[in-house]
């Protein structure tokens, strides 16, 4: 199996990786990279540079690698645009202080997702925000309620379970609507 680098600050690697996989159908793509939750400052202290970096890469990178990729869902039987948002984009039920930029972040993730499920509707595409839970992983420092495995094994059932009436709502991994 060929390796595909792909880096979400650089253009050009997202560029490369979609002529790559030129011509080869996408039944699913899953928009996973992420950075910034751990950032706790208060605003004062937030620096222009941090919020570039978390912004390009949790909303910019995402948006653009899904409109690169959109001929190989296009080309798909089951065209399925998943990107991993999270609870902090809930504007009505997080009520974590702080964590500005990724709060903002995924929130615009979102409303980038919902505008293409508007886009993209009239050939089938189901762009659906999942969010996967507390996870013990890298960023949440391993603490969480959810074992990687666990909250990978919901994910796939609501992917695997997608219709059109769900595409541009936010869901869980329990496959529970995410409020706004
Ligand atoms: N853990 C949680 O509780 C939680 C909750 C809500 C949402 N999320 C979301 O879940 C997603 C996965 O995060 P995680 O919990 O698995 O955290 P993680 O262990 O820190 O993993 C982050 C992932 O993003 C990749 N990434 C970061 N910057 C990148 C870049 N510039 N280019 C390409 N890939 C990049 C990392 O790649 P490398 O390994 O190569 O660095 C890694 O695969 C993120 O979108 C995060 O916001 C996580």
């Amino acid at each position: 199996m060929t390796e595909l680098r792909y880096d979400a600050m650089d253009d050009a690697s997202a560029a490369m990786l979609a002529n790559r996989l030129k011509g080869r159908p996408i039944d699913v793509v899953v928009l996973n990279a992420g950075v910034g939750s751990g950032a706790d400052v208060p605003a004062e202290e937030l620096t222009a540079e941090h919020w570039e970096k978390v912004m390009l890469t949790n909303t910019f990178a995402p948006l653009h690698l899904a409109g690169l990729l959109e001929p190989n869902l296009r080309l798909a039987e089951k065209k399925v645009l998943v990107a991993i948002s999270s609870l902090a984009a809930s504007m009505s039920l997080y009520q974590v202080p702080r964590q500005y930029a990724y709060r903002a972040s995924k929130a615009a993730l979102n409303q980038m997702l919902r505008n293409l499920s508007v886009d993209w509707k009239d050939w089938g595409c189901i762009c659906l925000p999942l969010r996967p839970g507390r996870v013990k992983t890298r960023m949440s420092e391993f603490e969480g309620d959810l074992s990687p495995e666990q909250s990978v094994t919901g994910m796939r059932q609501v992917i695997d379970s997608a219709t059109s009436e769900m595409s541009g709502l936010h869901r869980g991994y329990d496959g529970q609507v995410v409020a706004w």
